[in-house]
């Protein structure tokens, strides 16, 4: 059966701005979908993509593109941090390599501590001398010794290595308010107090910013398994106390507070949607939050876990499906959002997402180690796309987790760095970053394997801060090339130029040995008549640029 993307979902609050394209798209996806009546889609048959420059939705928030830094096996220790003394070249511990990897992403903001570590996690053990912070224990992940050398001032410095923004968990879980509370004055103030003049002699006397707090993690779960009715209390308490004093954040740039959100579908997490969003509808001037975090990863079963390598197509198709279903999880809650806040004043945030397979065999299971393959690089695209389209509710995402866990861009193996395929994805969408969303509309045919039908290939388009459009385009087929045929309205179209990713099988890897797999490589686009043609490898993301 063909599908329909009308892909109107990043229109604008704006109804007169957001009529127009989403009739068109329809009007469109319908002409089309009459056309695979009479014309079976056959699998080589040419895609047809429809856009109107001319006509835009939301802006596409860079911070969808956020990272998240857990202390978990070895994302921080090892993949970030090193030691002054270290072999690996590093700048004040944090490993050279890494920082130039990251900075090519633009990456906007980075979570951290946590993740279920942020719960259980007390600042006050991570500042100081580096010889007297004292060795604590990750119960969480694999009980091994946490030696805090990496704490709230290696955490900036870091941020500031490669130009991102803070985006700090505070612990609800075993923490108090008061020891959140104190943890942002001492980040952020301003003030001569004793916490700012202790921050000073441990060498930054001048505040921090943080543009995102976390208001605990999973509260429902690992973060203390918390019933909506008492999460909201704790909610509000720390809502009111745990204040930013950045004299450089109180007009502009204030920081936005993360509510914990709902951990996947089903009646317990519409609940708790529910609950959080009919308390913010009826808020008042003491309490107030600017998101509210949803957690879903794509996994198919918790138990017995998909390999994160050595598959074929079967797991292939079956692991796409799955990440598909964000889509519809997004859609509930936001429908709920709109409800309490039909403005879009509050956030979704998709803190936690991306792919999780049982760990690579040999490893700590504790420390959620997993290869990455070109089906992630796909897997991330389409996630990527979803908010995209979700652009006027979905603010802000955090993919899991930055380096050495889970979908992670980077693996280390002491000196040795590699790139994975989601890296990639990453870097080919950096233009995305604050771009404005511009409706695409196109059949997407159908891919089938077994008795899975997905679609076949998937695209959004946005205009940059500078006005140039770009398209992103997957095809999902493994075994079919897909030719693209874009008719290009809204713009003197004159040439296009971009990038492919592709590799031989949908379980290749980039490895220490062999890093470059799965790397973009120019691919060729034709431009005639208003028309733009592509040439799309079976199981590719595609980038390309629209010069006018
Ligand atoms: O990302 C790994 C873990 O998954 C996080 O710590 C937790 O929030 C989630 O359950």
């Amino acid at each position: 059966m063909a599908l329909i993307h009308t892909s109107d979902l990043g229109l604008t609050s704006n109804p007169a701005q957001s009529a127009a394209p989403v009739l068109r798209s329809l009007a469109i996806g319908l002409v089309l979908a009459s056309l695979t009546v009479t014309m079976p889609v056959m699998a080589a048959e040419s895609v047809k993509l429809s856009i109107d420059a001319s006509k835009t939705g939301a802006k596409i928030d860079r911070n969808i593109f956020g990272q998240f830094a857990e202390h978990l096996g070895r994302g921080v220790y090892e993949g970030i941090w090193v030691g002054p003394d270290s072999n690996i070249p590093n700048i004040r511990g944090i490993r050279n390599d890494v920082v130039a990897a990251l900075k090519a992403l633009r990456v906007p903001n980075v979570r951290w501590p946590g993740g279920c570590f942020a719960d259980e996690y007390h600042w006050r053990k991570g500042i100081g001398p580096a010889n007297q912070r004292v060795e604590t224990l990750n119960p969480n992940w694999g009980g091994v010794i946490e030696p805090n050398t990496f704490g709230t001032h290696e955490f900036m410095d870091f941020l500031d290595q490669i130009g991102a923004d803070a985006y700090v968990s505070v612990n609800v879980g075993s923490g108090t308010p008061q020891e959140a509370a104190e943890w942002l004055e001492y980040m952020t103030t301003a003030q001569p107090t004793m916490l700012a003049k202790e921050r000073a002699a441990n060498g930054h006397p001048a505040p921090y910013k943080v543009p995102f707090l976390g208001i605990g993690n999973e509260s429902w779960d690992c973060g203390g398994n918390m019933a909506p009715d008492y999460y909201l209390s704790q909610l509000k308490i720390y809502s009111r106390f745990v204040r930013n004093f950045n004299p450089a954040q109180q007009a502009k740039q204030q920081m936005l507070k993360i509510a914990v959100g709902p951990g996947g579908d089903g009646p317990r997490w519409i609940d708790w949607t529910e609950a959080v969003m009919k308390a913010y509808q009826h808020h008042t001037w003491s309490w107030d939050i600017n998101g509210l975090s949803m957690h879903n990863y794509t996994v198919v079963r918790w138990q017995d876990k998909f390999a994160s390598v050595g598959f074929g197509e079967t797991e292939y198709a079956q692991f796409l499906k799955s990440t598909l279903e964000m889509d519809g999880l997004v859609n509930r809650h936001s429908a709920i959002m709109d409800k309490y806040d039909p403005a879009k004043k509050v956030a979704l945030v998709v803190d936690e997402w991306g792919s999780w397979y049982a760990p690579l065999p040999g490893s700590n299971p504790g420390f959620l180690v997993q290869q990455n393959s070109l089906r992630d690089a796909v897997l991330a695209a389409l996630n990527l796309n979803i908010f995209a389209r979700h652009a006027d509710r979905v603010r802000m995402a955090n993919i899991a987790q930055m380096i050495n866990v889970l979908q992670a861009m980077i693996m280390t193996d002491k000196e040795k760095m590699v790139l994975t395929p989601t890296y990639y994805v990453f870097k080919m969408y950096v233009p995305f970053q604050d771009a404005t969303f511009v409706p695409v509309a196109f059949d997407a045919g159908t891919y089938t394997h077994g008795n899975i039908s997905l679609p076949r290939v998937d695209a959004i388009a946005a205009k940059d801060t500078t006005g140039k459009l770009w398209l992103a385009i997957i095809n999902l087929d493994p075994n079919q090339p897909a030719e693209i045929e874009a008719s290009l309205s809204g713009i003197t179209a004159k040439a296009a130029a971009g990038e492919i990713l592709t590799a031989p099988k949908v379980d290749s890897v980039n490895s220490f040995d062999a890093p470059k797999t799965v790397v973009p490589k120019p691919v060729s686009a034709r431009v005639q008549g208003g028309k733009l043609a592509l040439k799309l490898d079976p199981k590719s993301v595609t980038v390309v640029s629209v010069e006018q």
